[in-house]
């Protein structure tokens, strides 16, 4: 039987590569997306493209009451934001924040909450796309405050939420992807969409339960928090 993927924020970038990667091997590819007509465009066939905008906490109901408790081999969590960069210290407005740590701290929250015994129930991975801007230990700059906190607190949900789903049969793990040329990381970024998600899929592929409450970057190196 083949397996089941839920990628959250898979309209573009990597959330997109990832479906499209999947869907090549044959997994069940859910693909949820804020507006999921638009994504018919370049959605393999075998994609099943659902509604999520994870802000809501209603879309997010309605996706798990859709997807009915069934088991879930592979959950990423990838739907980001980053915010404007002030390219120095400078606390984000009251919108900026709120967009920031609702989409990316709050919105994995719920998921988590929402999917996470269909993930231990099969045995399978949790995977949150945070980012080394949200390693504390690996900080050197100053820009960015709203998304670097964000990441960082993402990877504070992902040890919480190891430490509940792991005993239950769950890997939980932060993940960093690289720079990737993306809409997010721009057209100067390090590697492209291909490279880190081949990268990150292997990852995820080797993983054991020890592994369970660790932050990993695409190659599989072990980053600081
Ligand atoms: N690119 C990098 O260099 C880099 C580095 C480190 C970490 N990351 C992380 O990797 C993840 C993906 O980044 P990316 O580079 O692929 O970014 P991207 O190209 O900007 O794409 C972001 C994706 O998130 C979706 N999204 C945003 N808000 C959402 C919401 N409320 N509900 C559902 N989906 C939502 C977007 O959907 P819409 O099309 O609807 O906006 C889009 O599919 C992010 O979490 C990011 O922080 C990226």
């Amino acid at each position: 039987m083949s397996k089941t993927v839920l990628i959250a924020g898979a309209s573009r970038g990597i959330g997109l590569e990832f479906a499209v990667q999947y869907a090549a091997e044959d997994w069940h590819v859910i693909a949820g997306c804020r507006a999921p007509e638009q994504a018919k465009g370049w959605a393999p066939a075998n994609v099943d493209l659902q509604t999520l905008d994870v802000t809501d906490v209603n879309s997010v109901a309605a996706l798990s009451w859709h997807f009915d408790d069934a088991p879930l081999d592979l959950l990423i969590v990838n739907a980001g934001v980053f915010g404007p960069d002030t390219g120095s210290f400078a606390a984000p407005g009251d919108d900026t924040f709120d967009a920031v740590m609702h989409t990316n701290v709050l919105g994995p929250m719920r998921l988590i909450q929402a999917f996470g015994s269909c993930v231990a129930r099969a045995g399978g991975v949790i995977a949150v796309m945070s980012s080394k801007m949200g390693s504390i230990t690996e900080t050197s700059g100053t820009d960015a405050l709203a998304y670097r906190c964000s990441k960082a607190a993402a990877n504070m949900l992902v040890k919480v939420a190891a430490n509940e789903l792991g005993p239950q049969g769950a890997t939980v793990i932060s993940l960093h992807p690289g720079w990737v040329r993306t809409d997010m990381g721009g057209p100067n970024a390090a590697i492209s969409v291909s490279e880190s998600v081949e990268g990150l899929r292997k990852v995820i592929d080797d993983l054991s339960a020890d592994d369970n409450g660790c932050f990993l970057d695409y190659t599989g190196r072990k980053l600081s928090w």
